[in-house]
């Protein structure tokens, strides 16, 4: 096979100054991208911030002969979004890529999450995303190609204890990731999200009380995974999805110890009630193992199609 290359394009890694992102953008300007290094520096839980991270990265890059330029503003900001969309078009006049990487974390139980770290992680995660897709998204439609990568995750995809704010700010990035892919399409943008799983300093930043609840997992997995838990394992699958070669839109995958897999939303047949008068409550708790019988389930491309296979079900029905 042909080896992947970008060269003759410029990428974002937003939150790239470390962790799963400094891989991102490494094996990018390798394979022959521009890169821009986003970070805003700062802690993992999204306090203080400084300028070291992304230069440190640039530098890396640079020594190994790779272009790279950095930047220290916040994704959290509209100010922010655009100006590290500007210094892609400033230092090397083009946008083809941008992976939302950026991110924090903060846990506590529903009932105290406070409200200064809800408005952190929305901010932060799909304000973030949003603040610098969407600049990204016109200059990448002017250009007739783009690729965008969400970075959410499987707390919020699947759910899990302790994250309720950043589960709701991720799983809002899936949302945002279906509407650009759509909407992208007619421009040859494809989007994508990403359920990452690596020991980032982001995980061990976790207090004990946490990361409880995946103590045995843990240890169930430690000794079978070999050096997979390392954030460079998720990198591979990100590098194919950005690139020229990757077909893939509208779709999440994980990516978690070497595994790399599809995850997606499927919608069963469920019962249909009357048309002309409302199902009864009692008709909905009689035909409840139809109603959630996963049997014949469908994807959808969008919302659309939902009402064009129910509009065809019914009129069969009728026939
Ligand atoms: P990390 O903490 O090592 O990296 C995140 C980077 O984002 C840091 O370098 C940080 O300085 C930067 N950052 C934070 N706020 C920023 C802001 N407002 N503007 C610009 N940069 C900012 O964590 P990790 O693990 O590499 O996470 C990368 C992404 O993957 C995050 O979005 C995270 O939520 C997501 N993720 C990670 C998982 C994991 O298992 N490590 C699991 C699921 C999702």
């Amino acid at each position: 096979m042909n080896e992947i290359r970008f060269d003759g394009q410029v990428a974002i890694v937003t939150g790239a100054g470390g962790g799963l992102g400094k891989y991102y953008a490494i094996e990018l300007a390798r394979r022959g991208a521009a890169v821009v290094v986003n970070d805003l520096g700062g802690s993992s839980d999204g306090r203080g911030g400084g300028s070291a991270m992304a230069d440190v990265v640039c530098e890396e890059i640079r020594q190994a002969g790779g272009r790279a330029a950095p930047n220290y503003d916040s994704v959290g900001t509209t100010a922010g979004g655009e100006a590290i969309v500007q210094t892609a078009l400033k230092e090397f006049g083009r946008v083809d890529v941008v992976i939302n990487n950026a991110g924090h974390l903060r846990n506590a139980a529903f009932g105290d999450v406070p409200q200064a770290d809800l408005d952190s992680l929305i901010e932060v995660h799909l304000k973030g995303a949003f603040y610098v897709s969407q600049p990204a998204f016109k200059v990448m439609k002017q250009q007739g190609y783009g690729r965008f990568l969400f970075a959410a995750s499987g707390a919020g995809f699947f759910g899990n204890p302790e994250q309720s704010a950043y589960a709701a700010a991720k799983t809002g990035m899936l949302g945002l990731m279906n509407v650009v892919a759509i909407e992208g399409a007619p421009h040859n943008i494809k989007a994508n999200a990403l359920l990452p799983s690596a020991a980032s300093r982001m995980i061990e930043a976790m207090k004990p009380e946490h990361l409880a609840h995946y103590e045995h997992v843990f240890k169930e997995i430690a000794p079978l995974v070999g050096n997979a838990l390392d954030p460079k394992f998720v990198m591979p699958l990100v590098v194919y999805l950005v690139s020229r070669d990757c077909d893939s839109t509208h779709a999440a995958y994980s990516a978690s110890w070497g595994r790399f897999a599809r995850v997606f939303v499927g919608i069963a047949p469920g019962w249909a009630g009357p048309r002309d008068t409302p199902a009864t409550v009692e008709q909905v708790a009689e035909h409840w193992t139809q109603i959630i019988s996963p049997e014949n389930y469908s994807e959808l491309g969008q919302l659309n199609d939902e009402y064009a296979a129910l509009a065809q079900r019914l009129a069969a029905e009728l026939k």
